[in-house]
């Protein structure tokens, strides 16, 4: 039926008679002339049918409407100097059609325009009930034909490049224990029992690396039932890595040669390595975050030793109470930043105390280093400090200091969030910048104040350093992620391939001897059968995607993703299902609507 695709025709192609199938973007008629856009996933191309020069065709296509699937046949000619188009690639030649044959039509008014010629904004509901429509659209078929060229560049650099094999590991298993709650499968035949879908692939890998398959990958579904956002969704997918006998830095060169064949092939970009690292310590010194944006300055600086003897009550007594006080200096800010902004109901206090804070108290820096506040600082700071405040921030006259004080966590993260916020408002983020930057040494455990225990950070898999193995519990951990612009897209870690440890680090999170066999007795066997050190990674393949499209909801690079209410519009899902059902499954629901 077809000879070429619609978007690859070009100049050489002239005086060829090709057939082409696709939907009908646009129809034309120019009082007697009539011109058809054709499009297929390749693009369009401009078909041609008038009384005198294709009278076969002409009464079909005044017919065509628009989204009609059509195969025409006609001649390739070149198109008048006055007709040609230099925005689309088939803008040099048109097709004089002298056959075309209505496959479909289409009956029902579309929801939506489908032409790449319209652009206007569609509702998100509107586009994921017509899913099918909207992948029909330029900007949904290009996203998704990147994600294929993103997932061919990661299999042949791994497979023909690395000696990579693809394995694929199970979606009905036990619960792996990636942080998030787990979907749940009732089993039928085991009365009572549930399967889990894999959060990831994460145990199945590590055995693959007991069996001797050495470097594995998948391109993996994982499930965690949690709440959504642009960046996360119920079911997502993963390139999973695990390799045998490497080091952290032999790890990580790798991902850094695979990170840059994905840029250069997909978007001829180069990008330099080695790639920048900084310790988890020092980015939330400096970032208050283990995701730092290095695209821009806005560094924070902490101040605690300065403020803990000043006569300010709130920093001091924050700082006694076991906090901090750390400075977001913003250089010019006096000009670009009002008082109102910083000051309740103000937006920037609002940024402030969405993320915990209680306010954010500040200084302006005028000329010969005199300061100014709102509020009780300035009396209390003697002229000692005041200096010294202005030394270690590096702040000059205009400058604004932005203050957070109080616990560690919440002061980090507002002043990250206010650092955010003003970075891009102030519009110091070039859009241009690719930053990637490995996060490493991260701590093993963090305190989880709800159930007052350690709990892994990354995954309770995840080796520590050696030489931290005598304080387990304030140990860091050799695990690494990579963050590309401020967005985590991979995180890993060499992992514990030794018994001991393994129980050390299960007894450390608070999991019994009999639990730990319970929930990851298999794997602790497994250890004792020769298991080779072995390390690995994931990444957020659609997070991947969509950095590299530019779109900024991963909604935009998956077929058919769920809405935030983790609902699929298209299909319905999830919906009730027969009582007969539940009952084989031995299921009863204690939902009451
Ligand atoms: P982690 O939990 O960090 O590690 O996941 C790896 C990467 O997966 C992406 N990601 C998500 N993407 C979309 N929606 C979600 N809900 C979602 N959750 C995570 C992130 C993240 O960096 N087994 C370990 C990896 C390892 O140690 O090898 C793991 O799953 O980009």
């Amino acid at each position: 039926m077809r000879t070429h695709y619609c978007g690859e025709l070009r100049r050489e192609h002239i005086g060829q008679t090709v057939s082409i199938c696709g939907w009908v973007d646009r129809r034309r008629d120019h009082g007697g002339v009539i011109f058809i856009d054709l499009r297929d996933r390749t693009g369009t191309v401009q078909i041609v049918s008038d009384p005198q020069r294709t009278p076969e065709s002409y009464s079909d296509a005044e017919s065509l409407r628009n989204e009609y699937v059509v195969q025409i046949v006609g001649t390739i000619s070149q198109r008048p100097e006055e007709s040609l188009n230099a925005k689309i690639a088939t803008g040099e030649i048109e097709i004089y059609a002298t056959e075309i044959s209505i496959l479909n039509s289409v009956n029902k008014q579309l929801p939506f325009q489908v032409s790449s010629a319209d652009q206007e904004n569609v509702r998100e509901d509107l586009r994921l009930k017509y899913r099918y429509l909207d992948l029909r659209r330029e900007r949904m078929s290009k996203n998704l034909q990147l994600r294929h060229q993103v997932v061919k560049t990661i299999r042949n650099f791994l497979e023909e490049q690395e000696h990579f094999l693809e394995i694929e590991t199970p979606i009905l298993t036990r619960s792996t224990p990636e942080g998030a709650r787990d979907y749940l499968v009732p089993s039928r035949v085991n009365p009572g029992e549930w399967y889990a879908l894999p959060q990831s692939p994460q145990l199945f890998k590590q055995l693959l690396m007991v069996s001797g398959f050495d470097r594995y990958y998948q391109i993996a579904r994982c499930f965690r039932d949690e709440d959504l956002r642009a960046d996360r969704q119920p079911e997502f997918t993963q390139l999973d890595m695990e390799m045998s006998f490497m080091s952290l830095d032999e790890i990580l060169d790798l991902n850094e040669r695979l990170t840059c064949q994905i840029f250069k092939k997909v978007k001829n970009i180069e990008i330099a390595r080695p790639f920048p690292r900084i310790t988890y310590a020092e980015s939330m010194d400096r970032y208050g975050t283990d995701r730092p944006d290095t695209r821009f300055g806005l560094e924070l600086v902490e101040v605690s030793d300065i403020m803990k003897n000043s006569g300010f009550k709130v920093f001091s007594s924050a700082i006694s109470s076991g906090g901090i006080v750390k400075v977001l200096p913003i250089p010019n800010g006096n000009e670009t930043i009002s008082n109102v902004r910083i000051k309740p109901s103000g937006d920037l206090f609002n940024e402030a105390c969405a993320a915990g804070a209680k306010g954010i108290a500040y200084i302006r820096v005028r000329e010969n280093g005199e300061i100014d506040t709102i509020g009780a600082i300035k009396d209390n700071l003697s002229e000692e400090q005041k200096q010294e405040l202005l030394t270690k921030t590096n702040a000059k006259a205009g400058d604004l200091l932005l203050f957070g004080a109080g616990d560690k966590d919440t002061v980090n993260k507002s002043l990250d969030r206010l650092r955010q916020v003003v970075g891009k408002q102030l519009g110091l983020i070039d859009e241009n910048k690719i930053n990637l930057v490995w996060v490493t040494e991260f701590p093993m455990f963090e305190w989880n104040g709800d159930e007052k225990r350690l709990e892994a950070l990354h995954h309770p898999f995840t080796a520590p350093y050696s030489e931290d193995l005598e304080d387990l519990a304030n140990a860091r951990a050799q695990a690494y992620d990579l963050v590309y612009n401020g967005l985590e897209v991979g995180g890993g870690s060499l992992r514990i391939y030794q018994r001991e440890i393994q129980e050390k680090v299960f007894a450390a999170i608070g999991l019994s001897t009999e639990e730990a066999n319970n929930k990851f007795g298999f794997l602790l066997e497994a250890f004792e059968y020769g298991t080779p050190p072995h390390g690995g990674i994931a990444y957020g393949l659609d997070r991947l995607v969509m950095l590299l499209t530019g779109e900024e909801s991963i909604r935009d690079v998956i077929a058919f993703p769920k809405t935030q209410q983790a609902s699929c519009l298209l299909t319905d899902a999830p919906s009730q299902v027969d009582k007969k059902q539940l009952k084989e499954l031995h299921v009863n629901s204690t939902y009451k609507p």
